[in-house]
This record gives C-alpha cells, structure tokens and sequence, in this order.
C-alpha cells in the first residue's frame, strides 16, 4: 500500500453549518411524526395511545420500537426522540436498551424490525435529499470549495479518460467538475429530488455525456469492472454502512481504476447528527485506510484540506486517493516476464 501524505494548508475548504439554514428543526420534527405515524399503523396502535400515558406492555414496546427507528433513521438524540414521544429521555435510554437486547435474542423480531427499517429507509431519503438546494449554496458561498475542486482535478490529472461513476451524485457537481475528463459519466443517488436537480444542471452546463440514474449505493445498477474513475463525494457520512458502500464501489472500478473519496476528518459537531442526518462524524485516515484496503484497492493519497481560520463550525476535508491494483500487478508481472526473457538483471534493466 502507498501511503502519501500531501498537506497543504494554503488550500482550504470551510464549510460553515448555519444551523437554522440547512436543517430547520420543524424538518427534522415533521419526519419524526411521519416515523411514528407509520410505527403506529404498522403495529395497528392508535397513534394517540402511542403518544399517551398508557403503560402496557404492548404499547411499551411499540413506544420503544418508534425510539428505536427515530434513533437509527433521523439520528435524532435522547431528548429530541422524548420530546417526540412525549418521554423523558431516560424513558428513551431504557427503551433503546430494551430494543437492543430484543434483537439480539429474537431472530424474528430482529427480522420484523429490519423491514419495518426498510419502509422507512424511502424517508429517511428524503429528510436529507430536501438539502439538494442548500447543499448547492453552501458551496457557491464559500469560496474555498474551488480549492476543494482544483485539487480533486489535480489527482486525477489531465489524462482523458473513458468513464466516470459518481456515486451519491446529489446535484451532480462531480459530473460537472471532471466534464472535460470522461467520454461517458455516470451519476447514481437515491434521492428522486437530487437526481431532479442533477438532471437540470447537467442540462444547464451543456454536460450532455453524463446521465444520472436512481440506485442504491449497496447495490449499485452498474456492471462490475466497469468504471475508470469512481467518485464518492460527501456521501459516506450519511450512511449506516460506509465500509460495505467503499467495497460496493470499488468493485464498478475496473483493473488499474481510481477511487476518490472526499468526506470530513473527524469533528465534533453532534449537531450535526440531529440536524443533517450525519451518521459519523468525520473518517480518520486509519479506518478509511482499512476499508479501502478490504476493498481490495491500494491507498495511493492522502490530502487534507484544513480551514483557514479553524473556527468552532469549520471542518477539515479529507481526500482518498485509491487505485484498483490488478492492472498494475499484470504491468509487473509483464515487466517481470520481459527481464526474466532477457540476459539483463532487473538492476541492469532498469
Ligand atoms: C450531501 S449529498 C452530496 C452530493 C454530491 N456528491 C456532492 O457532493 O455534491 C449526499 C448524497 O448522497 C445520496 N445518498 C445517500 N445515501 C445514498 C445511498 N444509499 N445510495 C445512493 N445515494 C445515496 C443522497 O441522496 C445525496 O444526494
């Protein structure tokens, strides 16, 4: 594995969350109830009693399940699902606890609660596809998301290429950006409302070689070895497997293809989780190392793109460089082959 440290403070990249601004807290709250509405008819509960002071055990445990999903789908913290339920937040610790230990012992019920999960994957979807507009703005707003951009172009240099997947495409800015780069591009998201927006700017910006399609990152509608350069772009944070989607991806690359992950590095704004969907806080280069190393693929770079002036709401952007080994490994065993076939030693050869 190549492991390349490049860090150059001069190019920076400041995101700052406005709160009020990307996730209104009545969102987050109207998904909530869109949550626990669908918990109650699927459990045939009224949702009334569901919200109330009856403590069966039954309406207990449809109570704890809604604290459950809450929890796992909106992220939201132990207060923010009480005040949803009308609980008090050790009323939430309890009931997640109970969940927890409900899945490990009962199969079937693991199993109910997954699909119940899945149902509610679509609008989990959509509580974070409803920041397509802001996401756009935020970066036309700072200005240091073009040294985001011109480094992403220098890694990827001025060869041309044939194809470029974009996973999590969003409003297809990656499309965009590597335009001049790619004879085809793919976009892949599961947000109808992105791929809308995605659609019109490619429209916009003349990018007619690129398409966009709806597909799930785990299970991505594109043939296998197949991609020259893949993108995953802000993305892995907002996912509960983000080890499983690096494999996923890695496998649309073909021999010798390159991987460009771009998330944050590790930060502390739990704000983040309750109010943009955020599942982690930030990749530090050893996990994501591991996982582009599980992925079969080899760590080419590592950039780190710091805030100027580090404030608390400023974050750091990481960018992943990886390359699919197979190609270069059947270069070295040719170049083998042809010092092996000659009366040279390597050393001489080369
Ligand atoms: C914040 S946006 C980033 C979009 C774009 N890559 C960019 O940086 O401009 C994250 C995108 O990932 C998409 N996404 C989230 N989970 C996904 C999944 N499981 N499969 C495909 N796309 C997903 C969301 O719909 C959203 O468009």
């Amino acid at each position: 594995m190549t492991h390349t440290e490049i860090y150059k403070p001069d190019q920076v990249r400041t995101i700052r969350y406005q709160r009020p601004h990307l996730r209104p807290e009545n969102d987050v709250q109207k998904d909530a109830q869109k949550v626990i509405q669908l918990v109650a008819e699927r459990c045939s509960l009224d949702l009334d009693v569901l919200l109330g002071n009856i403590r069966t055990q039954r309406v207990a445990q449809v109570r704890w399940v809604a604290m459950h999903l809450l929890n796992q789908l909106l992220h939201m913290s132990l207060p923010a699902i009480g005040k949803a339920l009308n609980r008090h937040h050790t009323s939430v610790m309890v009931g997640l606890r109970r969940v927890d230990a409900q899945i490990v012992a009962d199969a079937v019920y693991a199993e109910r609660l997954a699909e119940v999960k899945s149902r509610n994957a679509e609008s989990a979807a959509r509580y974070f596809s409803k920041n397509a507009r802001d996401w756009d703005q935020i970066r036309s707003h700072h200005i240091a998301e073009q040294a985001v951009e011109q480094q992403l172009l220098e890694l990827i240099g001025t060869q041309h290429f044939g194809s470029l997947l974009d996973v999590g495409t969003g409003t297809g800015r990656m499309l965009q950006l590597f335009q001049d780069s790619y004879t085809d591009g793919v976009g892949i998201d599961s947000s109808l409302d992105m791929l809308a927006v995605a659609r019109a700017n490619l429209d916009a910006s003349g990018t007619s070689h690129a398409q966009v399609r709806f597909g799930d990152i785990f299970n991505l509608p594109v043939a296998r070895n197949s991609f020259d350069v893949a993108v995953v772009h802000q993305v892995l944070h907002f996912l509960d497997d983000p080890a499983r989607a690096v494999r996923k991806t890695a496998q649309a690359l073909r021999p010798g293809g390159r991987l460009l992950i771009i998330d944050f590095s590790p930060h502390h704004l739990e704000f983040l989780r309750d109010e943009n969907a955020h599942r982690r806080l930030g990749f530090s280069d050893e996990l994501m190392s591991e996982w582009i190393e599980d992925a079969g693929l080899d760590l080419r770079s590592v950039t780190h793109l710091a805030p100027e002036n580090p404030d608390g709401n400023a974050l750091t952007v990481s960018i992943w460089l990886a390359q699919d080994p197979r190609m270069l490994m059947a270069n070295d065993l040719m170049a083998d082959d042809l010092i092996s076939s000659t009366s040279l030693s390597p050393m001489e050869k080369v």
